[in-house]
């Protein structure tokens, strides 16, 4: 795993957004999967900013969701299909042909879980999978305690993570207690992991993940399996990291040749 530890948010979606934009070059249909959440915003305003520069050519990039709230509406503007094509696709320049999702509004959840699986294998996979973290420590919405080999499914939201959603809606009764998640099985398919955290609030989430044990109750922990993994932390987030000089020290001595 990878510690990057960068001044703020808007160092961090730079950097990432740089990532993208080389995977793009490298591979022009890249599958990248999105989270939503406050977190990675500047991370998809730099790379909408390239774009409309015409230094990043993102045309024939495809986009892939990582979750999403049962029982909302169809169109409902927090549903995550609505947030990835406002804040990811339309700016991108893409339409919603490029976009996949799992579909919250089904009537057969289990079988929308599934078809979301199959349909990411049959995509050939995520190139890159961005990631927000809980403060609970939950990627995705795997929620404490979700197996570490599980597959997209029905999960339900702790009430402290619908707490940390209810500023999206008007109020916290209007938030679902269910969603759909790719499981932490599926999310570890990905080529490349990159999560960004930002602000304290996330300090003790990150310092479990990057330095505590493996384990299902920090799901976010898993990381530590995978073989190509990027923790992006601002200063806020990396502040309880016991590690971190050395963090520092390995990339500022990074050899120029590699990439995130
Ligand atoms: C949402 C998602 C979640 C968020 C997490 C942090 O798609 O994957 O895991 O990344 O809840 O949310 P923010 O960034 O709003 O603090």
């Amino acid at each position: 795993m990878e510690v990057v530890i960068v001044p703020d948010a808007a160092a961090g979606g730079e950097l990432i957004a740089t990532a993208i934009a080389d995977l793009l070059t490298r591979k022009p249909d890249a599958l990248l999967g999105v989270a939503t959440g406050s977190t990675p915003l500047p991370i998809y305003q730099a790379l909408a900013a390239r774009v409309a520069a015409g230094s990043c050519d993102a045309s024939r990039a495809r986009i892939c969701q990582l979750d999403e709230y049962v029982g909302l509406p169809k169109g409902h503007p927090e549903s995550y299909r609505s947030v990835v094509l406002r804040e990811v696709v339309e700016p991108l320049g893409l339409t919603a042909d490029s976009f996949m999702g799992p579909d919250g509004s089904a009537g057969d959840i289990a079988a929308a879980c599934d078809d979301y699986d199959r349909a990411l294998a049959a995509a050939g996979g995520v190139d890159l999978q961005l990631l927000g973290i809980g403060s609970d420590g939950h990627i995705g919405f795997n929620e404490p305690c979700s197996s570490l080999a599980s597959r997209t499914r029905i999960k339900t939201l702790t009430q402290r993570t619908r707490e940390d959603n209810a500023r999206f809606f008007d109020s916290l009764d209007e938030v679902p207690h269910h969603v759909i998640t790719q499981g932490i099985g599926t999310i570890l398919e990905a080529r490349h992991l990159v999560l960004l955290a930002t602000g304290e609030g996330k300090a003790d989430a990150v310092a479990l993940t990057v330095e505590g044990p493996v384990s299902s109750v920090v799901p976010a922990s898993a990381l530590q399996l995978h073989r190509h993994a990027t923790v992006v932390v601002d200063e806020a987030a990396a502040s309880r990291l016991k590690l971190a000089d050395y963090f520092r020290a390995t990339y500022a001595a990074k050899p120029g040749w590699q990439s995130l």
